[in-house]
């Protein structure tokens, strides 16, 4: 067994680790037996030299195991979604059940939102009655009655991951792709699902800033799933805007809740749509046998997938699944009833001509400063207040013509808020051309 500087002296020269020395290293960490500036020196080391394929496999499968590995195996057709993160993102709360009326299983765990991107828990908790705590028998029989089951993340869901990511926040070593996709896998790989579809994020208020980044990212992960014996796809979006219309909690559910109605924001069906093929073409529940499965084609599983927004079943799972943990579904019949801050403050454009841009993490920072988010893990927020962008990028405006609504209590960081988003949009007096949302699509075999 080598030493812990013997591991850091290997990895600095560009060596491979085998399993073995990621246990040693990792677990050791875990443990409190491997020192914080032992772990800096080697993530560091890692910044630097990378990882081979096989190893940042090995690497996710040690972290995925430093805790919880909870066990799906009894349901049939599990499926996860993970997003690299996005302001206004209600993806999951219309792609869950759109999957479950796929026929898929949805038992998920979802975290909290912290700083200024939303989590699907807090959205979820604007709903009178729905709460998030299950124990592990209830959260499986739900899952198998309904195909959709939703709990926070378990404390001890990939230790590894929460204190490893903590040390390269202030290692300087968040941006390093192997150490990204580890993190980001382990956590999937210890949630349990046999198909994962992720949405990796690419532009300016991402993790990845250009296409090539983000493919890179997305090739790294798919691959650390395979080794895994887990069917992994990826999209790759388009994050520099906010996805649909509404940000902030209440005003999130009721814009998923429009979409399942089949009457949403096209980008935000169109993003749910796209995921939920890739779900279709990594594994599709009602094929019955292997070769049946790849002859699915892209035509017929995007017409199915819309097809479960058009017919009312994926809204019909949400009704279902919000009753089942608690939640009042008159507010999925009524979304208009849910509580929305009273006060409303208005934005204008800056001048005459065609909004070029719009900074999505702008936008989600105004939420936060309405107190709609959290600064700090464990803070209350208010589910009403939020931002309703009422033009987009692309679109033709006159000055003073109203871009955004703010909605706010009694004015509580009205002020910074407006000033935020006042800088958030950029116009131009030429026309702009707005880059498609979905920029590539990342798997296994391509149908
Ligand atoms: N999201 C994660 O969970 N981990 C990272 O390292 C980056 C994004």
């Amino acid at each position: 067994m080598s030493t812990i500087p013997e591991l850091i002296a290997h990895k600095r020269s560009g060596l491979t680790h085998s399993r073995a020395d990621l246990e040693q290293l990792i677990l050791g960490y875990v443990a409190g037996t491997v020192p914080d500036y032992q772990v800096s020196a080697w993530l560091m080391a890692v910044y630097w030299r990378g990882m081979s394929a096989p190893e940042v496999a090995d690497l996710t499968q040690v972290m995925a195991r430093s805790g919880d590995m909870l066990n799906l195996s009894e349901l049939a057709h599990t499926v996860d979604k993970h997003s690299t993160g996005g302001v206004g993102d209600k993806t999951s709360l219309v792609l869950m059940p759109m999957l479950a009326a796929l026929g898929f299983t949805v038992a998920k765990m979802s975290g909290r939102g912290l700083a200024h991107t939303g989590g699907t828990v807090d959205k979820l908790e604007s709903i009178p009655g729905w709460q998030s705590e299950l124990s592990e028998a209830q959260f499986l029989a739900q899952a198998r009655d309904i195909g959709l089951s939703l709990v926070g993340q378990s404390k001890n869901l990939a230790p590894a991951d929460g204190l490893l990511y903590a040390l390269r926040d202030v290692t300087a070593t968040v941006d390093s792709l192997p150490l990204i996709a580890s993190s980001i896998m382990s956590k999937k790989l210890a949630s349990g699902a046999q198909t994962i579809v992720l949405d990796v994020k690419v532009g300016q208020g991402a993790f990845m800033k250009t296409l090539s980044a983000g493919c890179e990212l997305a090739r790294a992960m798919v691959s650390i799933g395979e080794h895994a014996g887990r069917t992994v796809r990826a999209v790759l979006t388009g994050m520099d805007t906010p996805l649909g219309h509404m940000a902030g909690n209440s005003l999130e559910v009721q814009e998923a809740v429009f979409t399942l109605q089949g009457r949403g924001p096209a980008d935000l069906t169109e993003l749910c749509v796209a995921l939920a093929v890739e779900a279709l073409l990594a594994h599709d529940p009602l094929a019955q046998t292997a070769v049946s499965q790849t002859a699915v084609s892209y035509a017929s599983a995007e017409a199915r997938a819309r097809q479960v927004l058009q017919d009312g079943s994926a809204l019909s799972k949400l009704r279902a699944f919000v009753q089942a943990q608690g939640g009042d579904p008159i507010y999925i019949d009524h979304p208009e009833r849910l509580d929305v801050a009273p006060d409303r403050a208005e934005l204008q454009a800056q001048q005459t001509g065609y909004l070029a841009g719009l900074d999505a993490l702008a936008v989600g920072q105004a939420v936060l400063a309405l107190g709609g988010g959290r600064e700090r893990k464990g803070e209350a927020i208010d589910h009403g207040v939020g931002v309703e962008v009422l033009k987009k990028p692309g679109e033709r405006v006159a000055t003073g013509e109203v871009v955004a609504r703010l909605y706010h209590r009694s004015g509580r960081g009205l002020e910074t808020a407006h000033n935020l988003l006042q800088e958030a949009f950029a116009y131009s007096e030429q026309t702009v051309s707005v880059p498609p949302l979905i920029l590539e699509r990342i798997g296994e075999e391509r149908a």
